[in-house]
């Protein structure tokens, strides 16, 4: 590599900050092209750091001056090195007051002070706020703020930060003021300014306790027909923190604003919440159901960080899973409720354990596999990642199974008894939970210390004379990178038996009274490497139901027969393991059909892969459990969609020694095609049923119809005759919601239709001006099954698209890196140049986004050596390039380096 390897920032090096903070005035002359801030900041030394020095970050800065209790330091008097200014000597208490300029239009980071679309705003976590000025830029260093805005009254009409506006009023020279104050202490990271040209939809909101507050979304001027969605979900919000965990809003005023460039969803900045566009607009015509369930969920997650982050907050950015987890696990607990039903519930938690599934458990097994609470890093922009926030809200939610859901708030209720006001540790957290619940969780520490994804085997051995059952579980954990061994982890495992009928059994363990609770589900506690559990009282051979509700987030091995399988589809009371079976099932047939079309491949079968397939002895297992759930009207619409939507080709991916890419895509398209086939009848009744073209509504029951609805329709097309063209075309002409128009235009687009380039053509002219609606039409041909790498050339030189809008970027370039996998891997290695050049364009203008792209290459090892060769090369060109960011270098070094 070129660059000189940045430095790796251990935890254990933790060390408390020399100062403490009290109070923080902030004075900004608002200018794309030159903006001036002046600081004041009061500063105590920390008694426990005498003789040390005063530590300010900066980065990107102009320096203008620098005075200390009243007096101009000179350069003799502080030394900046490595991003760090240090003053030496100074008294206990001290007064800075810092000069310092940025240049917000050339700032193309989007951390920091930025301008987008004409107005300005701001992104500090993690460690944005360096780049507005020298400060102990640290969460453990937190003060009260108080900002005054300057910035041109016609162009800049609104001025915003943190807390309640005391003042306002013009200026000379057709400039005018603003000046907040926020009244609680806050760490940097949480502080937030917005100015421009903006409008708010409004609402005052009465709190459980009657006091009043005044609820803000503000959006560029167009997008005021667009707010209501977000505005309902924030107000479901703060009622349910109330009902739930009796957490009240603390503040007079909360603003939500919506920008167009934004690297990442949305920032909980101390009531001034910054979002992603994506995660704030919606009407029917423009936002699909995921798009207002993703807005929904949040809003959610930022205002519940007002607690779980903001009044207690992370003592360094190692626990940032402690707000990130548990919040995530908050929202994640948030939506279920607002679905309400049992149902729905489960529908949620499948939809979280798909993403747990197919994003972190191959991190977890990838070069940058880290613990919950990482031990070190190089930039911690590459540590939000779906470990620290899914399976973050996984260990979170094991303490709620463990402790119960009146046990888990006591641990919430103690947790902010003792820690309102400071910056903690996850340790703290686990603390409150132990000692609230009186249990020992001192082995539970490991979940936060070790990566890696745990199995656990599971076996049975019944005794019919005995009438017991006897369940062994087994753990282990594969090694990851800088950790070999790893020590038994604590896993609550649900389980469940399952008698002839598919009754659940009364459950009871050896040494309990028989019958002394008529649970169905019980909770075991694997705490050993191997553990046996016994069940009296068991009349019959059972079949076992294990891990429901996916209880832990590990992997189950456990040798069901197909029988088995079919069976708990059918039966089992827990509908994460129905949905579950059902998964094993399809898996299990989709792997033995990969290694089918890799047969044919050697045979030297290529004219046909199918033809080898189709001769291949028929199952009617899975075929026959589908039918029948499809057709079981008591189920949910929105679950037996889930059941019907076969594991994706990732998921099979890692459950294969070498990944064959097109191998998998050409097995599951021929199972696909195989179902419609054999199915066609009963889709097409359930298309019918499900079909109805009244007012548009994104509750949990409406838009469960329209997912089954649009998972028939994707299979029908896969048939590619007339009947299926006219249904899409249809479908697409009368739509009158963004779900129904897209689902029926990717039908179209999969397909052989004729309308289908006229389609694609009208739907972008319609939504020209709809920036999200351009993002999906890009992600939806970058994902075609007909993309290749020209396609997404193509596409990438229409006059729509730029690197520069993290949205747009990510709905072309991601879409296809990650989510086009057989052409992605193309033999030929042109997905890798391809993505290797977008990679260090990236690179130069947004590191952090650019790094997230880096990623796309984390499992080169799982593939034959032919594809491994293309993507180590692609790597070691980007590890060549100059100037190459801390961000992407870290990626690539840990990718390419010795396993
Ligand atoms: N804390 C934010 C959240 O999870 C996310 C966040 C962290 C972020 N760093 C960011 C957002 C940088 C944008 C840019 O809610
Ligand atoms: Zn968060």
């Amino acid at each position: 590599m070129r660059t000189d390897t940045p430095p790796t920032i251990y935890r254990k090096d933790y060390a408390a900050p020399t100062y403490f903070v009290d109070t923080v005035e902030m004075g900004f002359d608002l200018e794309p092209e030159l903006t001036r801030v002046a600081t004041r900041i009061v500063m105590q030394r920390n008694p426990a750091a005498a003789g040390r020095d005063i530590e300010l970050y900066g980065e990107e800065l102009e320096l203008v001056q620098l005075r200390l209790n009243g007096k101009t330091l000179t350069a003799r008097d502080y030394r900046i090195q490595g991003g760090i200014l240090r003053i030496a000597g100074a008294p206990a208490k001290v007064t800075l007051e810092i000069e310092t300029t940025t240049q917000p239009q050339r700032n193309t980071s989007l951390m920091g002070l930025y301008v987008s679309n004409g107005n300005f705003f701001t992104q500090c976590e993690a460690e944005g706020f360096r780049k507005i000025t020298y400060f102990p830029d640290r969460p453990d260093v937190m003060g009260k703020y108080t900002v005054m805005l300057r910035a041109d009254k016609k162009l800049y009409p609104v001025l915003l930060s943190n807390g309640n506006l005391i003042e306002e009023g013009d200026l000379p020279g057709g400039r005018h003021y603003a000046k907040w104050e926020d009244p609680f202490k806050k760490p940097s990271y949480l502080f937030a300014l917005v100015a421009g040209n903006l409008v708010c939809q409004e609402e005052k909101y009465k709190l459980q306790s009657g006091r009043e507050v005044l609820l803000q979304v503000w959006v560029e001027e167009g997008n005021l027909d667009k707010t209501q969605h977000a505005m309902d979900s924030l107000k479901n919000s703060i009622r349910w923190d109330e009902e739930r965990f009796g957490l009240e809003l603390d503040l007079d005023r909360f603003m939500i604003v919506a920008v167009g460039d934004f690297n990442m969803g949305a920032m909980e900045n101390k009531g001034l919440n910054i979002f992603n566009t994506k995660f704030v607009l919606a009407n029917p015509r423009i936002a699909t159901d995921v798009d207002y369930a993703n807005i929904e969920a949040v809003v959610g997650h930022e205002y519940f960080h007002n607690w779980t982050g903001n009044r207690v907050t992370c003592r360094d950015w190692f626990q940032l899973s402690l707000k990130e987890g548990l919040t995530v696990f908050r929202d994640q607990e948030f939506s279920a409720d607002m679905i309400g039903s049992d149902s729905g519930r489960a529908v949620k938690r499948i939809d979280d354990v798909r993403v747990l599934r197919q994003a972190q458990f191959p991190e977890d097994a990838g070069p940058m596999a880290h613990p919950v609470r990482p031990d070190s890093f190089v930039e911690i922009n590459n540590f939000y990642t779906v470990t620290v926030y899914e399976k973050g809200a996984e260990v979170v939610r094991m303490y709620q199974t463990l402790l119960g859901r009146d046990g888990f708030r006591k641990g919430m209720d103690l947790y902010f008894q003792r820690h309102d006001g400071q910056a903690v540790t996850c340790d703290d957290f686990r603390a409150a939970m132990a000692d609230a619940g009186k249990r020992d969780l001192k082995q539970f520490e490991r979940w936060y210390s070790q990566a890696g994804t745990p199995r656990v085997a599971a076996s049975v051995r019944y005794d019919a004379k005995a009438k017991t059952l006897e369940l062994t579980l087994e753990q282990s954990c594969p090694p990851t990178p800088g950790q070999k061994k790893k020590l038994p982890f604590h896993i609550p495992v649900a389980v469940g038996l399952l008698d002839r009928k598919g009754r659940d059994l009364a459950l009871t363990l050896a040494g309990e009274k028989t019958a002394k609770s008529a649970a169905t589900t019980r909770v075991l506690e694997l705490t050993q490497a191997k553990q046996s559990f016994t069940f009296t009282n068991v009349a019959e051979k059972p079949v076992p139901s294990i891990l429901r509700g996916f209880s832990a987030p590990v992997a189950l091995e456990y040798d069901y027969s197909d029988a088995e399988l079919a069976f708990l589809m059918a039966h089992d009371s827990d509908p994460f393991n129905r949905w579950e079976a059902g998964q094993r099932l399809a898996t299990r047939r989709l792997l033995s059909l990969t290694i089918a079309v890799q047969a044919a491949r050697q045979s030297g079968h290529v004219v046909s892969v199918d033809s080898v397939l189709n001769s291949l002895q028929h199952d009617s297992a899975l075929t026959d459990a589908l039918r029948a759930t499809l057709n079981d009207a008591s189920l949910d619409p929105a679950f037996r969609e889930l059941v019907l939507t076969l594991p994706s080709e990732t998921m099979i991916a890692e459950q294969m020694e070498v990944i064959d890419p097109q191998a998998i895509h050409a097995a599951r398209q021929f199972l696909r095609r195989t179902l419609a086939k054999e199915l066609s009848a009963d889709l097409l009744k359930a298309y019918r049923d499900n079909h109805h073209g009244g007012a548009y509504s994104p509750d949990a029951a409406s838009s469960g119809k329209r997912a089954l609805k649009n998972v028939v329709l994707s299979y029908l097309a896969e048939l590619d005759d007339e009947q299926a063209h006219t249904l899409a075309q249809q479908q697409c002409d009368n739509a009158n919601n963004m779900t129904d128009r897209l689902a029926a235009l990717a039908a179209l687009a999969n397909s052989g239709a004729t309308g289908k380039r006229k389609a694609l053509e009208d739907f972008y002219s319609e939504f020209e001006q709809e920036a999200l609606v351009i993002d999906k039409w890009f992600t939806l041909q970058a994902t075609a099954r007909t993309a290749d790498v020209e396609t997404v050339r193509t596409l990438a030189r229409h006059p729509a698209f730029t690197l520069k809008n993290p949205n747009r970027a990510r709905s072309l370039i991601f879409s296809f890196c990650n989510g086009n996998p057989s052409a992605f891997h193309a033999l030929d290695g042109s997905g890798y140049a391809f993505w290797a050049e977008q990679v260090i364009a990236l690179n130069g203008s947004n590191p952090q986004v650019a790094a997230r792209l880096a990623r796309s290459l984390d499992r080169w090892r799982k593939y034959s050596p032919a594809l491994q060769e293309r993507m180590r090369n692609a790597l070691r060109q980007v590890a060549d390039t100059p100037k190459l960011s801390r961000d992407v270098a870290e990626v690539i070094t840990k990718s390419l380096a010795d396993k």
